[in-house]
């Protein structure tokens, strides 16, 4: 590599192991590994700006690589602070030449100075994973808006932030939510947070999960992967919910469904997923069970009641595991928070599998540019992913899979076509 790009990362002497993990990983993404081909060939993104704040884990490396290919000038910087892998972060610099800013355990302080180097880097496109970036562009950096010729979005929570500035009417360019293309919710919400988020509480906490009362909160996208998963393993799942029809369908799914109060006195583990915040609080801590086991695979560290549990407690958590705090409450109860309430998948374990993150990574990389190429003509409004993107790729990842599937005849083309034909 000609030179060393611009970083802050914590070790670049562990670039050869995250070298050896992000091969390792681009072995499971077929789909994004056809399009970084078909990106160096064409150059779509040549001399685009890209910057990128994203979790830095193996599978984001072969998206950058993908988007360095096709030949965008891209900034990547960690999305959490919690989420950062070091040795991928030190190989993407040192091997590939990529500009990272990213420490895992950052704290505050420098999770915002990085995001601030995302945006001195003047992009023409942003990505983001919870909308930091364009959130700090639409406060403090009003100023680099009128160069950006759009985003793309990865998540639930990025993309209610995203429409909340869209109806104050203030959002400042055109972005694409690839979290409402069918093929990243179907696949990332729940399958890959489902198998991850247990992935995280195992690698936390060895414990087993058959005969537990697991509670999810949140039967949404997430919630059904987990719920589900959880009671592959023998779980009792008791589903937490506020929509009626969400709450519905987790009765008629076979899973008990009742108050957050009552699941409280019952559960020996619980997991939020909502995108809200405070879902368990204070009162809740109150009721639970000694070694009550408590984690969060929601987007922000605020489902969870964290300041009502520090004032139920009797002193300062004591960490007992990598990843375990133990919270002594009167009469001696315990109670272990998972992670410091952040998104248990990525900071106790590795995030999605590669399999999964293939194909939303393809919708990100396909994204950009479509936002590099079409974003002057759009709005500026929040856009889901062309139709036509969306079967592009789950076509892809079939012909990946090496899945066959039949098409349509002309006869029945014209029958699903028409309206004469009755009984
Ligand atoms: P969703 O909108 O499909 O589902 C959220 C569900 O939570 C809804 O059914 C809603 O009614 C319910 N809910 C809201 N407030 C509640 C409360 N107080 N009590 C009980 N239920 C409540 O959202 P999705 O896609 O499942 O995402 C959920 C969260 O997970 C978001 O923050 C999203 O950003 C995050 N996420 C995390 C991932 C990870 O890797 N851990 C991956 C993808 C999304």
């Amino acid at each position: 590599m000609a030179k060393t790009p611009t970083h802050d990362v914590a070790d670049l002497g562990l670039a050869a192991q995250g070298r050896q993990r992000i091969e390792w990983a681009s072995r499971d993404m077929p789909v994004l590994a056809s399009i970084r081909e078909r990106f160096q060939a064409d150059r779509p993104l040549e001399g685009v700006r890209v910057s990128a704040c994203l979790h830095v884990t193996t599978e984001t490396a072969n998206l950058a690589r993908a988007l360095q290919a096709g030949g965008a000038d891209l900034v990547l910087v960690a999305s959490n602070p919690l989420s950062t892998q070091d040795d991928v972060a030190a190989a993407l610099v040192s091997d590939f030449g990529i500009s990272v800013h990213a420490r895992r355990g950052e704290d505050e302080g420098t999770y915002y100075r990085h995001i601030g180097a995302a945006i001195d880097h003047a992009p023409h496109v942003t990505m983001d994973d919870g909308a930091d970036v364009v959130g700090v562009l639409h406060g403090d950096r009003g100023e680099m808006i009128p160069g950006v010729i759009g985003g793309t979005e990865e998540t639930t929570t990025g993309v209610i932030r995203l429409r909340a500035l869209e109806a104050e009417g203030r959002l400042g360019f055109p972005v694409l939510s690839i979290n409402d293309a069918d093929t990243k919710r179907f696949f990332d919400n729940r399958y890959g947070t489902g198998q991850s988020t247990i992935d995280g509480l195992l690698r936390a906490t060895n414990l087993l999960i058959a005969g537990k009362r697991a509670v999810v909160a949140g039967y949404g996208w997430c919630g059904r992967g987990l719920a589900n998963r959880l009671r592959g393993m023998g779980a009792n799942v008791i589903v937490l919910e506020v929509d009626a029809l969400r709450a519905l369908e987790a009765a008629m799914d076979g899973f008990s469904v009742m108050p957050a109060a009552e699941a409280a006195a019952v559960g020996d583990l619980f997991v939020t997923a909502t995108g809200d915040v405070d879902v368990i609080r204070r009162e809740h801590f109150e009721r639970m069970r000694d070694g009550a086991v408590v984690a969060n695979a929601g987007h922000f560290n605020v489902e969870l009641d964290l300041s009502g549990l520090a004032e139920l407690a009797d002193g300062p958590p004591r960490e007992v595991r990598p990843f375990v705090q133990e919270y002594r409450l009167s009469g001696g109860r315990r109670i272990y928070l998972l992670a410091e309430g952040r998104l248990v998948n990525l900071a106790a374990a590795e995030g999605h599998p590669a399999s999964v993150m293939d194909i939303i990574f393809a919708n990100q990389a396909l994204g950009v540019r479509f936002i590099a190429e079409e974003g002057r003509s759009l709005q500026n409004r929040v856009y889901a992913v062309p139709k036509h993107l969306d079967d592009e790729i789950a076509r892809l990842k079939l012909q990946a899979l090496g899945v066959d599937i039949d098409e349509l005849t002309d006869e029945q083309r014209r029958y699903l076509a028409s309206w004469e034909r009755g009984t």
